[in-house]
């Protein structure tokens, strides 16, 4: 049997691959109610179908406990908990620590324990290292074994399996590995090895690291190619038709989600240990969190236009989830947008089948409770400007286009519909 620690995004779609392919998964997890809704059929993730979870728990190879004591029944642990930043933006390993020290006294000597948290080199090899083997009184790499192996999971993305992505693995020792890699062969087809946990770390930092500064350079050419006159989306769209060279990334709001705005600055906090600069992290940082601002300045310049100011006008934000077509509003620009909108005197309302309430932020505790507007005509046409922050396939973009006289598309969801000249702004 393994465990997988942490049932969220990560660990419950692959927890669900193992089970499928045969092998008994334990669930382990500090909420009871994840526990409770797993063990009875429920998904609590959107795009997670319950019956994949109903018929893993018929077949008998799930099941899932807050009972941390259990690992000592388990073979492998894979620990998939979150890794986010504190409130000075530095890395936050205290889910990887706690963890830790929870099931060490449970291991028994063989387990191989696998971290699979996004984080910085080293991670692995020294603080969870240390904190296993002050708890089970073993030595990692002799007594248990330890290795790292980084998520890629593409939430919303239905061509997106567990099982056909190849998976990064690196080991503390050449057994390790081995072992790592014999586990995840039973759940994916393809298993890359790396030579050490800090490679693999490191692997998954690169990958999001790409990611941000794509996007910051879509966003920084956007900006200006707009002040041009230029419509950015029509430039990628033709820029994609270069058969070699070339990647596309799109523009948007601003960068939302677990792992895209805050992975890159787990290097960069790293990096300083070694009097190394990250000026590529910070640069896209810079970028991408302006985004909100040039947006904002867009609504402003919409509204003028027609005679109004953001202070005292209704502004329907389309979209609440950090990206489209999943119920995940992690980092969501959307809610920066609504913050610096009401700071202006905006009336501000969001429209998310997704997200039908507002759950509770760290950031954000002042939209806790606010639900989604209903869509319909009258609703929809009280609002004198619709931004669309989102683009969920769900929205119906033509009838948005028939009921908003004002629309500014950060997504360029816009495009498929009959607009007026004027009534749509690209952003
Ligand atoms: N969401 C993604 O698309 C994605 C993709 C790749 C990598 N990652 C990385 O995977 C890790 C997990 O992300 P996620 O999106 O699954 O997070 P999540 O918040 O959806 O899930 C984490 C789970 O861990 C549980 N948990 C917290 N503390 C725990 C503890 N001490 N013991 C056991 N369980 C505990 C939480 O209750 C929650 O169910 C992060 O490091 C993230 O950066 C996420």
């Amino acid at each position: 049997m393994i465990a997988i620690l942490g049932l969220g995004y990560v660990g419950l779609p692959l927890g669900l691959q193992f089970s499928k392919n045969g092998v008994s998964v334990l669930g382990l997890d500090v909420d009871q109610s994840k526990v409770d809704a797993i063990n009875a059929g429920k998904s609590y993730i959107h795009h997670i179908d319950a019956q994949w979870i109903q018929d893993a728990v018929d077949s008998k190879t799930l099941e899932a406990s807050c009972d941390f004591s259990r690992v000592t029944e388990c073979d492998a642990v894979v620990i998939c908990v979150p890794t986010p930043l504190n409130k000075n933006r530095e890395p936050d390993i205290s889910y990887i620590i706690k963890t830790g020290e929870s099931i060490a006294p449970h291991l028994r000597a063989g387990t191989l324990v696998v971290l699979e948290s996004t984080t910085y080199p080293g991670t692995t090899d020294e603080e969870l290292r240390a904190v296993l083997e002050s708890g089970s009184g073993m030595t990692a790499g002799k007594d248990f074994h330890l290795a790292f192996s980084p998520e890629r999971e593409d939430p919303g993305n239905p061509s997106s399996r567990v099982s056909i992505i190849p998976k990064v693995v690196g080991g503390l020792t050449p057994e390790c590995l081995e072992k790592a890699k014999a586990l995840y062969l039973q759940a994916v087809d393809q298993v890359v090895p790396v030579s050490s946990c800090r490679a693999a770390e490191a692997t998954k930092l690169l990958e999001n690291i790409f990611r941000s500064v794509n996007i910051a350079l879509v966003n920084e050419l956007k900006v200006v190619y707009a002040a041009m006159g230029i419509d950015i989306w029509e430039v990628i769209e033709a820029a994609k038709t270069k058969p070699f060279g070339f990647m596309p990334f799109y523009p948007g709001p601003g960068l939302g989600g677990h792992c895209i705005p805050i992975d890159p600055f787990y290097l960069t906090w790293k990096a300083r240990e070694y009097c190394q600069a990250t000026r590529f992290i910070e640069l896209a940082g810079e970028i991408n969190t302006s985004m909100p601002d040039w947006i904002v300045h867009n609504v402003f310049q919409a509204l003028n236009k027609v005679g109004k100011s953001v202070n005292g006008s209704r502004v329907l934000v389309v979209g609440l989830a950090y990206k489209a077509n999943v119920d995940d509003m992690r980092e969501s620009p959307s809610l920066v947008l609504m913050d610096k909108l009401a700071a202006f005197g905006a009336e501000v309302g969001y429209y998310d089948t997704y997200v039908p309430i507002v759950p509770t932020t760290r950031e954000h505790p002042q939209w806790a409770g606010v639900k989604s507007v209903d869509w319909n005509q009258e609703t929809v046409s009280s609002f004198d400007l619709c931004l669309i922050a989102t683009a969920h396939a769900n929205v119906n973009y033509q009838q948005l286009s028939d009921w908003s006289s004002l629309i500014i598309d950060t997504r360029n969801a816009m495009k498929a519909s009959n607009c007026k000249t004027d009534q749509v702004w690209k952003a």
